[in-house]
């Protein structure tokens, strides 16, 4: 069951026009949020960032955050699902064509649940290979990658990249060669016992896993540094994960042709842990 402009609707039923700008030009923005125990985890923080990420398109999303909670959840019990991956889409909605998002009277508003499948258990102690991407990530001033855009194609030809090379995720390189972020989740590296990740300003999604991670981080102590940093550089790191939504903390072992790694190393797994207590933690409350 989807939630379509506020019904809930059978797959099947769920139906959109091709005059979409959406679908003929990319223009809208989603958030993807997972579910545990039947709360949907961080929820204002991805609204917050849906409500930014429209403003920075100037799409008025005409629901206040109390309805799309509600859209949420109704989508999740519709689907009768307790762990979740739910995607909140909003595009500029039907019109004529041509790029004036003015000729759209209204966006089109739609949340999926699906059920949440884990990652097989071996990448989580075992570690993913990832490649630095020959393609660049989207420089900043042309489109800005805290806009968590449908516009994807940048992230398609970066993951085709990683999936030719057996890799699960591919870190792109910005217009100056520092490390950005991958095509859907940022990256981190331990060296020395310091935690290494692209600092904001080389132009990436502002990831509420990435933001959680860096106050676990400071919470335990573990000296933190975000910078520009070069391909050498992660090549060269003791560890390596990448982190997201739904991977949550996901150790890298490979980069390209170079093993740096036979396991999840002792910070990424310590961050995991703290990680999972965390979200323990905000179900908890949730639920009080
Ligand atoms: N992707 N960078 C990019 C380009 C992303 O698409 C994502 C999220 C992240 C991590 O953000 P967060 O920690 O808030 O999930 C970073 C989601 C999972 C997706 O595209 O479905």
């Amino acid at each position: 069951m989807i939630y379509l402009n506020g019904r809930i609707v059978p797959n099947n039923r769920a139906l959109i026009s091709v005059y979409d700008h959406g679908f003929l030009y990319g223009d809208g923005i989603y958030e993807t949020l997972r579910a545990y125990g039947g709360k949907v985890f961080m929820l204002d923080e991805h609204l917050e960032r849906l409500f930014s990420s429209a403003s920075m398109i100037g799409l008025m999303i005409s629901k206040k955050a109390r309805d799309i909670k509600k859209a949420v959840y109704m989508t999740m019990a519709a689907n009768r699902l307790k762990e979740a991956v739910i995607r909140i889409t909003v595009s500029r909605g039907a019109g004529p064509i041509g790029l004036d998002p003015g000729l759209c009277k209204r966006p089109t508003f739609v949340v999926f649940a699906n059920p949440f499948r884990m990652y097989p258990r071996s990448s989580y102690e075992k570690g993913v290979k990832i490649i630095i991407s020959r393609t660049r990530r989207n420089y900043r001033k042309a489109l800005d990658p805290r806009i968590k855009s449908l516009n994807f194609l940048n992230n398609i030809l970066a993951m085709t990249e990683a999936l030719d090379q057996g890799a699960l995720e591919a870190v792109m390189p910005n217009y100056r060669g520092c490390l950005s972020e991958g095509t859907v989740s940022n990256i981190f590296f331990v060296k020395k016992g310091i935690l290494h990740t692209p600092s904001p300003d080389t132009g990436i999604l502002n990831g509420i896993t990435r933001r959680i991670i860096l106050d676990l981080a400071w919470g335990m102590k573990i000296p933190i540094h975000e910078g520009c940093y070069r391909p050498r550089d992660l090549s060269a790191a003791e560890e390596a994960f990448i982190s997201n939504t739904t991977m949550e903390v996901m150790p890298v072992t490979a980069v390209g042709g170079r093993v740096i790694g036979k396991k999840a190393g002792p910070v990424t797994r310590r961050l995991h842990g703290a990680y999972r207590d965390k979200v323990a933690e905000y179900i908890r409350e949730a639920n009080r």
